[in-house]
């Protein structure tokens, strides 16, 4: 059975994903919802709501950040998910991200290092931190995330495996990042344009980074019918570049 204040998939011809606090919800595009019949669901069971048949889900990451709140621009699924694969994220890993923007990348984060270690959010603008804490919460992974107002890294004290970036000047948080980063440990940066991408990448050199590279990663959906299968014509063409260096 579902926990009450829990938020599930309701998943047919369309998605949907309710919150379950007992109460009636209005459900845009699916009309007045009874959650406390929801309440009393297993996992995968069937639900008829008006004449439409659904299958009741714990949602996956994706169908929750599909639905969050956006603030400023987020990073996607595709580049968040290599992020976390190059800093070899664990679940006792103490991470500094910043900036929490509309929380996308802190979601993300938080679901790898869950439940023993500890993503540290720094944003100086406090509207973006709020929509980006909002968005956490929903994720349920409030516990594992702490939120400070602030340039990215500097007050931090101690030492942490891995240092992630998506700030316009990444390099101005380059100190930060070699003084608290464990030695090996993994620093990240994620910007849209190649002038930013080339500057890092000098100024990381310089300051004793190792292994520095950068990537572009391309993502293509396939549309799969019956009659053939193809490449979707829509293809979001560019995001950004992420680059990836060792700790002096
Ligand atoms: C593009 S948004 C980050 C989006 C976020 N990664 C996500 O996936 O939702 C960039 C954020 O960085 C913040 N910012 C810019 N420079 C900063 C700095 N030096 N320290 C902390 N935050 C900074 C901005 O206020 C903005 O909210």
């Amino acid at each position: 059975m579902f926990q009450k204040g829990e938020t599930v998939l309701l998943t047919g011809s369309k998605n949907f994903l309710i919150t379950l606090d007992g109460e009636m919800k209005k459900v845009k595009g699916l009309g007045i919802v009874d959650s406390e019949r929801i309440l009393h669901l297993e996992e995968g069971e069937e639900i008829t709501i008006g004449s439409e048949r659904f299958r009741v889900y714990t949602p996956s990451l994706e169908d929750l950040l599909e639905n969050m709140k956006r603030g400023p621009q987020i990073i996607g699924l595709k580049d968040a998910s290599l992020i976390i694969s190059l800093c070899s994220l664990r679940a006792d890993n103490i991470v500094i991200e910043g900036g929490s923007g509309s929380g996308f990348l802190t979601t993300m984060l938080a679901n790898a290092v869950f439940p023993g270690g500890k993503v540290i959010s720094y944003d100086r603008n406090e509207t973006h931190q709020r929509i980006a804490e909002g968005n956490v919460r929903s994720a349920g992974l409030t516990d594992v995330v702490e939120f400070r107002i602030g340039n990215l890294g500097e007050d931090y004290e101690g030492e942490t495996d891995a240092f992630v970036m998506d700030i316009p000047e990444p390099w101005t948080a380059l100190p930060h990042a070699k003084r608290v980063l464990k030695s090996g440990g993994h620093l990240c940066v994620y910007v849209p344009t190649v002038n930013q991408l080339e500057k890092i990448v000098r100024e990381m050199r310089e300051a004793g980074f190792w292994h520095v590279k950068a990537l572009e990663l391309l993502s293509r959906e396939m549309v799969v019918h019956s009659g053939g299968v193809r490449p979707d014509f829509q293809m979001l063409g560019h995001t950004g570049y992420i680059i990836h260096g060792r700790g002096p």
